[in-house]
């Protein structure tokens, strides 16, 4: 089967190309690299030893979609390319709406036009918005409270618009909890620019002294010892739940939760950062940020079910992990 990997040079998309190529599937990346480097095709041949078709091309321009799908022919397309940074998708919504939708319309139409029907889209826990109730499973009222989750609602509602027009389409929508970690290979990773918006990479920073101290943001919310609670999910747990998305005998539209079940506190995750990597990290309390929730953690029990997904790895691979791939590529 070949498979059209939209943002696949990104962090979770790399992770994911290697496991589609260590199953044998044949893979084409279009990525255009606004948040990714060239180098990750390399370091995807060398992991993996096989080779992989990369377009830079840009999805919100759909001649360029269209000679990928004139040229390739893919079965199935698993799209992660998209924006994603919640802050600046409040600064910045018309950027998010136009990147996110257009590059998933483009797709949509034109893989409408040449019968590819198999579709995997990357949502995200964020369209929950403020749970009532804790887990979250997936029949739960969706409201997501910033742009960034609201382009993920959107195409969730044009994905299913689309599915009632034409049920030949086979879509699976997966709702990422907090993906974290890395590559063992120490390969690939994330290690994005400036001040992090996510606790993993900011606490990474501190580690390697580019920054100075951990902000954590809010001590008086209703959990365990006050800190947020997400659920972290190690990046190659989550990777391989796109190639079970692929290998799933149901057809038709399906959504999944694809996290752990399992909520870990901000301090629960520094604790262990610390534990595992025999470092101190300088953490102080600041105020809440706005939209920030107490707590967030899924029921993963459909995925099990239906997908036989399963998490491998632990807090501490995860915590091991993240540092493992920033020491190795520290000065690159
Ligand atoms: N990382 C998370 O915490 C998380 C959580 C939930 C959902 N998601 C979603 O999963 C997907 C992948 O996330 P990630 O963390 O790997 O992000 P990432 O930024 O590392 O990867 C996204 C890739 O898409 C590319 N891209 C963006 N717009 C493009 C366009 N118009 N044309 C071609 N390429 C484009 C970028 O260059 C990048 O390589 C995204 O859709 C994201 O919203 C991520």
């Amino acid at each position: 089967m070949k498979v059209l990997v939209t943002g696949g040079c990104g962090y979770i998309g790399s992770h994911t190309v290697v496991d589609l190529l260590n199953e044998d599937y044949e893979v084409v990346i279009v990525d255009n690299l606004s948040n990714s480097k060239i180098e990750v095709i390399d370091k995807i041949k060398k992991i993996t030893g096989k080779e992989v078709t990369f377009y830079q091309y840009d999805l919100c321009d759909k001649e360029k979609v269209e000679i990928v799908f004139a040229r390739e022919n893919p079965d199935a397309v698993i799209h992660f390319a998209g924006l994603k940074a919640v802050g600046e998708s409040v600064q910045k919504p018309l950027l998010y709406y136009e990147n996110n939708l257009i590059s998933t319309l483009n797709l949509l139409e034109i893989m409408q036009k040449y019968k590819a029907r198999k579709f995997v889209f990357s949502s995200s826990a964020t369209v929950y918005g403020k749970p009532a109730s804790l887990p979250i499973d997936e029949t739960f009222p969706l409201s997501p409270t910033n742009p960034y989750g609201t382009t993920k609602l959107m195409i969730e509602n044009i994905l299913a618009d689309l599915y009632q027009s034409d049920n030949s389409f086979d879509i699976t929508i997966l709702r990422y909890f907090n993906p974290i970690g890395a590559h063992k290979s120490g390969l690939l990773g994330e290690d994005p620019n400036g001040i992090p918006n996510n606790l993993m990479p900011y606490i990474v920073k501190v580690a390697t002294k580019e920054l100075p101290v951990l902000n954590v943001f809010g001590n008086d919310y209703d959990t365990v010892d006050g800190t947020g609670v997400r659920d972290y999910i190690h990046v190659c747990d989550l990777s391989y739940g796109h190639v079970l998305a692929l290998k799933n005998k149901r057809v038709g539209l399906k959504i999944y939760n694809l996290g752990t079940g399992m909520g870990t506190s901000v301090l629960e995750l520094v604790n262990m950062f610390e534990k595992v990597n025999n470092i101190k990290i300088d953490r102080q309390f600041v105020a809440r940020r706005e939209g920030d929730i107490d707590a967030c953690y899924a029921s993963n029990a459909k995925a099990k079910e239906e997908l036989n997904f399963e998490c491998k790895y632990n807090l501490e691979d995860m915590c091991l992990d993240s540092y493992n791939y920033v020491k190795n590529n520290i000065n690159q």
